[in-house]
């Protein structure tokens, strides 16, 4: 082969594999929201079921939700989750700045809260990949919820 012939097949070679990524990535179903990979607004409701009911019965801060309206706060968590996954929802609900302001929630109180979720994730068999994207949505909040 040529000098050229050989600088020609690169070339080709070349446009060709640009060509064809640029088709694949074209073609790549998009991917799928968390709220999707979750299961949707059931498999929320039932994990934030589940959860309310680990939180109610978690002896280090249950009291802090004596006077709670449980069934406003089922939605509001379905809802905001839903949201911050992608979903097709509204949260309608207090900033979480404004709703655990002079709470004085400590980081403990925070961890016993994530750990209540985790159980009810792990009980419904939510994959660690999503489990770990949903953690740190809910982990973003922090600080506005604690310390506070
Ligand atoms: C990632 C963590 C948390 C999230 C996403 C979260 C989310 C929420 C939401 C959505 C509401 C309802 C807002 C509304 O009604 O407008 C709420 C209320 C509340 N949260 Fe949190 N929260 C978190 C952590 C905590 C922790 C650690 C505590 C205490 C240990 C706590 C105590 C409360 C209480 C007492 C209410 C008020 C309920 C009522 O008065 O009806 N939260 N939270």
């Amino acid at each position: 082969m040529t000098w050229r012939k050989t600088a020609g097949a690169l070339m080709a070679a070349v446009v060709l594999a640009a060509g064809c990524s640029g088709a694949m990535t074209e073609k790549m179903p998009e991917k799928k929201s968390l709220y999707d990979r979750l299961g949707g607004k059931p498999a929320i409701q039932a994990v934030v079921d589940d959860f309310v009911g680990n939180v109610a019965a978690d002896g280090r801060i249950n009291q802090r939700f004596a006077g709670a309206n449980i069934p406003r706060l089922k939605t509001m968590l379905v809802d905001q989750i839903c949201e911050a996954t992608g979903g097709p929802c509204k949260y309608t609900g207090q900033s979480m700045k404004a709703v655990h302001a002079g709470m004085k929630i400590t980081d403990a109180e925070f961890n016993a809260l994530v750990e209540d979720l985790v159980k009810s994730l792990d009980k419904f068999k939510v994959p660690a990949q999503e489990k770990s994207e949903l953690l740190s949505a809910l982990g973003g909040m922090k600080g506005d919820i604690v310390n506070q």
